[in-house]
């Protein structure tokens, strides 16, 4: 009998971790399992089944998720995993056809997902639509630049404060950054909060602090710091584990922070965004080493709402055909943008310009830029109009999805 797919329930949660634990590596406790049902959406999940047995896991969070010039609903791809008994057999692919039809169900215009391994998801049409930085700076060059602001006076709170300072906060900043999604109460009490002693990995429990103005929180920062001595000298690393400002005294006030904590050798801070202003704050920003990595995939399910959904920085009309691999089907679509609005209808001509679901994700969030995948052979056509899609889907500021989900 071959494998089928379809919905589970918490009922099987023990065994629905233990497959997943088998994929990616880690073995599911009780508190781990207890903890995982409180922001994991049971109802999306799909199972893949040999006989009753499940050998394959993949669930969705409702996720509300910036745009350029606005918000627009999300399916949030996650805990995809296949037991290795059962993989290369076309498991994943039956789960992720099962997900778009759920995706699609919802009204969702776009999925979107972090990859295990950035060869995986592009046949499916997702395609990288924000990167992230890791970024580690020695304490020896924290130097701030001449033109550097005022730091404003960045204030240690406890965990129950920042429970109450943070979210409001950030519900604020997530509408104006593509890449950010909404959080709810139990997303940020049991994953953002979650502080467990193996979690920290022999650092310290989280610190937390803010920066305000006028009473009103301008930014906040959670960090570990991991202790280390060498002769007689401390050579610890703050470890950065979100850090948000919204004003340039708040972004000098949270990274003097944590740059100039004492007995330390290094501060590390992985996904940051490619326009942080850590890079504009260093007197020597060649200092701070970054490392790219692909972040969010996005995969854009109906073109229409999609593409009428966001806003656009240039107007541009242009008649495109898309590629879906997933089903290997192309349409043609005819695209009017503006800063005004958006008008996106299906067209019976010709395209001017070719391309993959796969790019126009890529693009989706104003990452990728459309005249590169032309000149890497991927969108073909005309290229003034190449041109011009870029000019339009190009936005400020660039995307970044600071949490892996
Ligand atoms: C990645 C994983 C889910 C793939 O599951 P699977 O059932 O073996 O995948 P399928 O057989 O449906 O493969 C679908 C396609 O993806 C490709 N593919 C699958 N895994 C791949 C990988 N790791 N790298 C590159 N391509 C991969 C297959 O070759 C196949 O391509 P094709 O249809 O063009 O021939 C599974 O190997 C796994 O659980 N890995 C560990 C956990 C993990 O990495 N999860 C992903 C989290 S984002």
């Amino acid at each position: 009998m071959g494998v089928t797919v379809g919905p589970v329930g918490d009922d099987r949660a023990a065994e629905y971790l233990a497959a997943m634990g088998q994929a990616f590596g880690f073995d599911s406790s009780d508190e781990h399992r207890e903890r995982f049902s409180k922001y994991f959406e049971w109802d999306r999940a799909r199972a893949a089944y040999d006989g009753d047995r499940i050998v394959g896991t993949l669930g969705a969070y409702s996720f509300e998720m910036t745009v350029p010039g606005g918000t627009m609903p999300c399916g949030g791809t996650t805990v995809v995993a296949v037991l290795p008994t059962h993989r290369r057999r076309g498991v994943l692919r039956q789960m992720i056809e099962s997900h778009f039809e759920d995706v699609r169900e919802r009204g969702e215009p776009i999925a979107g997902l972090w990859a295990s391994e950035s060869s995986i998801y592009g046949r499916f049409g997702y395609g990288i639509a924000a990167v992230g930085l890791d970024v580690e700076v020695d304490r020896d060059h924290v130097d701030l630049h001449r033109l550097a602001p005022r730091a404003a006076p960045a204030r240690l709170v406890s965990r129950e404060e920042a429970m109450d300072l943070f979210p409001p906060f950030y519900d604020r900043e997530r509408r104006l950054r593509p890449g950010f999604f909404a959080r709810s109460p139990s997303w940020w009490e049991f994953r953002r909060f979650h502080d467990s002693e193996p979690s920290r990995e022999g650092a310290t429990a989280f610190r937390y602090a803010v920066t305000e103005e006028n009473g009103v929180v301008t930014g906040f920062a959670q960090y570990r710091f991991k202790e280390k001595w060498r002769e007689g000298h401390g050579q610890g690393t703050v470890l950065v584990h979100e850090l948000l400002g919204s004003t340039p005294e708040s972004w000098a006030g949270l990274w003097s922070l944590v740059l100039n904590h004492d007995l330390t050798a290094r501060i590390r801070a992985d996904n940051r965004s490619v326009d942080d202003p850590l890079f504009g704050l260093l007197a020597a920003p060649r200092r701070a080493r970054t490392t790219v990595d692909d972040s969010l995939w996005i995969k854009v399910l109906d073109v229409r709402r999609a593409l009428e959904g966001r806003a656009y920085s240039a107007s541009v009309s242009a008649v495109v055909g898309l590629h879906d691999p997933t089903d290997a089907t192309t349409t043609t679509w005819r695209l009017d943008l503006s800063p005004d609005g958006a008008e996106v209808t299906p067209a019976d001509s010709d395209p001017q310009v070719e391309m993959d679901m796969e790019d126009l994700g890529a693009c989706f969030l104003g990452r990728a830029r459309f005249t590169a995948l032309a000149a890497a052979g991927r969108i073909r056509g005309d290229l003034s109009v190449v041109r011009a899609l870029e000019a339009a889907f190009t936005w400020s500021p660039r995307p970044w999805c600071p949490e892996v989900f």
